[in-house]
């Protein structure tokens, strides 16, 4: 059975998305580069091992990735689920596991990458605002795009109301794309292209809702 570990920061809500999904994989552990991550308790009591690797007990981001890749290589996964991960991965990290690693971002990339995305979005007036899947490259958010889901932005909206809308869309995109590359339906040629088979249709998880 194909494994995968997932790498969080915080509240863990897409990790526990992951979980719920019944992914045909097993989950190996959840890592966190927080001690107080909020999704470290949910993930143990599902009975996931979990794993705390404090970067701040780190010299430099270097020393920190190289103490991460053991612990991960420790699990020897099939796939790696950055979710809510919020720490910038050096290079020689992103290179190890290229193709195997994969991050969701809260925005419609390359629009807003970085951080305070839903505020980056309220601040330009976009109409349309959402959500990406992609493979993580040393280019910071700016991997190869697997799947994107829409929501509108309503003129009410606030970067709580926009966020959770979004939240929502990152819910259901991250399960249906992890499950596809478990499945070995969705891939990383070697000119950095995505590659989908056939029998997945990856436009299901692009959804935009009715505009008001
Ligand atoms: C999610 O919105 C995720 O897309 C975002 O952090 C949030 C984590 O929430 N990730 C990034 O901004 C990565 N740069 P969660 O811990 O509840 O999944």
């Amino acid at each position: 059975m194909k494994s995968y570990v997932i790498l969080i920061s915080g509240r863990g809500s897409n990790m526990d998305a992951l979980l719920d999904a019944n992914l045909p994989g097993q989950c190996a552990a959840v890592i966190s580069n927080k001690p107080d991550a909020a999704g470290i308790a949910i993930a143990a009591k599902r009975g996931i091992a979990t794993r705390v690797l404090d970067h701040r007990g780190f010299a430099s981001r270097e020393a920190f990735d190289e103490a991460l890749a053991g612990i991960v290589d420790e699990y020897a996964p099939h796939l790696i689920l950055l979710a809510g991960f919020m720490r910038i991965l050096t290079t020689p990290f992103v290179e190890r596991y290229l193709g195997r690693l994969l991050n969701i971002h809260p925005s419609l990339l390359p629009a807003f990458p970085g951080v305070h995305t839903h505020a980056q979005a309220l601040d330009a007036g976009v109409r349309i605002h959402g959500c990406t899947v992609h493979y993580v490259t040393p280019a910071l958010d700016g991997g190869p795009i697997i799947a994107q889901a829409a929501v509108p932005v309503l003129g009410c909206d606030d970067v709580t109301t926009l966020s959770a809308r979004v939240l929502k869309e990152e819910h259901r995109l991250y399960p249906a794309v992890a499950n596809a590359v478990l499945r070995g339906q969705v891939g990383l040629s070697d000119t950095g292209r995505v590659t989908v088979t056939e029998e997945v249709s990856l436009t299901e998880a692009l959804h935009a809702p009715h505009f008001a």
